[in-house]
């Protein structure tokens, strides 16, 4: 296992937990297909890794969306600093998956899978999403700037 779930920070809003930890089912699941691939790095674990990885794309792009969407509707005042640090994960995540298909470079997945995104994602729950999940609780900022 990568991730265990219960070490995962939790925030105000349950929406955003849960999201949370599919997320972090996607990542172990994704893990597992990275030592199989290590072990027997075929054709065949080669495209599992890629259909996970896309799974994983696909659900982070939602998860983005709606937290990005509930700081709209409810008038979140750094909607754009939160959403500018999903803009930029979603970035690495498609570049970094650019480089595997032209390289087959698996210790450079596996370093960007396993050691940079779960320190990303704990640090951006404690930070960003801990934040805006206060704010779409109470109304209140906890980010004063005085
Ligand atoms: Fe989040
Ligand atoms: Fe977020």
């Amino acid at each position: 296992m990568l991730i265990n779930q219960q070490n995962l920070p939790l925030v105000a809003m349950e929406f955003m937990n849960e999201v949370h930890f599919e997320d972090v089912a996607l990542l172990n699941e994704l893990y597992e297909l990275i030592l199989d691939y290590e072990k027997t790095p075929n054709k065949d674990n080669r495209y599992k890794i890629n259909a996970k990885y896309m799974q994983w794309c696909n659900h982070t792009i939602l998860h983005f969306k709606g937290e990005e969407e509930e700081m709209l509707k409810k008038g979140f005042p750094v909607y754009m600093i939160h959403k500018e640090e999903h803009e930029n994960a979603l970035k690495s995540m498609s570049d970094v998956f650019e480089k595997w298909q032209a390289d087959e470079d698996i210790k450079y997945l596996k370093e960007y899978v396993c050691e940079f995104t779960p320190k990303w994602l704990v640090n951006h729950i404690q930070t960003m999403d801990t934040v805006t999940a206060f704010f779409l609780k109470t109304g209140q900022s906890l980010c004063s700037m005085g």
